[in-house]
């Protein structure tokens, strides 16, 4: 049998494995809500314009609500045969209201109908993705907050570089967060346009009112373009470039997360409900939730770089290639609001032992900037000069294998005569890390302002 909504010309029905390429039924069901949002806009705009007499209108209003309910109570059955949501919402329509439902498809077609069916999705998850990362920024300002005190090391090279403050640390998330979310607010505006009326390519010569059926859907403004409405996937390329970059970012502080709480470094804990054990080995607290995080910023590029190469050299306008947009992205997307979720756990879970982090924030000679500046400041010595000094005390104090402070004065004079009993003043990591009050330095008043802030401007 040939296909009912387009098999007119068609004598026989497609091959086996051309139905199987073919259909998208079985990803792009997903779209069922969006797919009925589009037509109930579309056909109340038909009966506006006089397009569709209003009879019509109703029994197909009626009937796109009977199969929305169809599809929410989970009765709706989907048939391959039928390929994609467009066709299989339109063959139920036709099913429950009869000969009417043919003319829901007046001016338009399935090229701009998906294109507003996903950019609808699109916009949906971004609106829930930008409120999950805000959700974790909450988290990571409210123990910022709590441990705007609690020194750690900072490292450069994943070496122990200069002391720094739990709270900054948190805080530095929460400012890779906040563009994060303003890249999904751009991707967002950016999209805004409505497809719906563009028909397959090339606009219409019924008097539709794109305008009607852009501001019913939520839309600024319809698209400017036929051609480039149908052919444009750019609100899911860029969307995933947003959500490529915070998944980068998320993995960062899953890696930090997998580091901190082995027993070598055990700078973190994570209760029980984020950890999981080993089947042979009784010891092991394992990070699994930390090290998906970690893992899933490639399932998300990897959408990123497939949809970027499906579209790369298509001709205007719409090809079936892109139906290939869809199972990557809803993947990528949905992913990233599960790491979204499960870091915002964490972050929530976690608890700092700050002895251990005191003890390893003093050690690896952390607070030698500090001395240099010390000579600096109260000797007057150039930064170069003072920077050779420190030098040679981190190597006398290396040499006896004793932190800096552990240096005597008369040792200390050996290196630089001038050096008086108020160095060592500098030489906490306390006295380091309350000294950094530059702005967007680390020192405790700055991290608790900073992350109060934060806190008001998210509340
Ligand atoms: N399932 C198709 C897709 O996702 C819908 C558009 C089909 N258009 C067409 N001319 N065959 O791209």
């Amino acid at each position: 049998m040939s296909n009912r909504m387009w098999g007119g010309r068609f004598a026989s029905g497609p091959a086996e494995i051309m139905e199987e390429i073919n259909a998208s039924i079985g990803f792009d069901k997903r779209l069922a809500p969006q797919d009925i949002r589009g037509s109930l806009a579309h056909v109340a705009m038909l009966g506006q314009a006089g397009i569709l007499p209003a009879e019509d209108v109703a029994a197909i209003e009626a009937g796109l609500k009977s199969v929305r309910d169809e599809i929410e109570a989970g009765t709706f059955t989907f048939r391959r045969e039928l390929e994609d949501i467009h066709m299989s919402v339109e063959s139920r329509l036709t099913e429950i209201v009869g000969p009417a439902a043919g003319r829901l498809h007046t001016a338009r077609s399935r090229n701009d109908q998906v294109a507003t069916d996903m950019k609808l999705w699109v916009r949906d998850t971004l609106d829930s993705l930008d409120q999950q990362a805000a959700e974790l920024q909450r988290a990571l300002a409210d123990k910022a907050l709590r441990h705007a005190e609690t020194v750690m090391p900072g490292f450069t090279h994943l070496q122990s570089a200069q002391p720094v403050t739990f709270g900054h640390h948190c805080l530095a998330y929460v400012e890779m967060l906040a563009r994060d979310r303003g890249r999904f607010r751009d991707a967002r505006a950016r999209l805004n346009e409505c497809p719906l009326g563009a028909a397959a390519l090339a606009g219409t010569s019924f008097p539709i009112d794109r305008h009607a059926t852009a501001a019913a859907l939520g839309f600024d403004r319809p698209t400017a373009n036929s051609l480039d409405s149908v052919a444009d996937r750019d609100f899911a390329l860029e969307s995933l470039a947003a959500a490529s970059i915070c998944a980068v970012h998320l993995s960062r502080f899953a890696e930090e997360l997998v580091v901190w709480t082995s027993a070598q470094f055990n700078f973190v804990r994570l209760s029980d409900g984020f950890t999981t054990g080993s089947s042979i080995m009784p010891q092991k607290r394992n990070p699994d939730a930390a090290e998906l995080v970690r893992a899933k910023s490639g399932r998300i590029v990897g959408a990123l770089t497939g949809l970027l190469i499906v579209m790369k050299g298509l001709p205007l306008a719409y090809s079936k290639d892109m139906q290939e947009d869809k199972e990557g992205t809803f993947d990528a997307l949905q992913a990233l609001s599960l790491c979204l979720a499960a870091m915002t756990g964490m972050v929530k879970d976690l608890e700092p032992n700050a002895e251990i982090l005191a003890r390893a924030a003093g050690s690896g000679y952390a607070t030698a900037t500090d001395l240099a500046d010390w000579l600096v400041r109260e000797l007057g010595l150039p930064f170069r000069q003072a920077h050779h000094v420190t030098g040679r005390l981190v190597g006398a104090a290396s040499a006896k294998g004793v932190g800096l402070e552990e240096l005597s004065l008369p040792e200390m004079q050996e290196a630089e005569p001038r050096i008086t009993e108020a160095v060592y003043a500098v030489l906490g990591v306390g006295n380091s890390v309350a000294s950094r009050t530059s702005y967007g330095g680390t020192a405790p008043d700055n991290v608790r302002q900073q992350a109060q802030g934060w806190i008001d401007r998210l509340a």
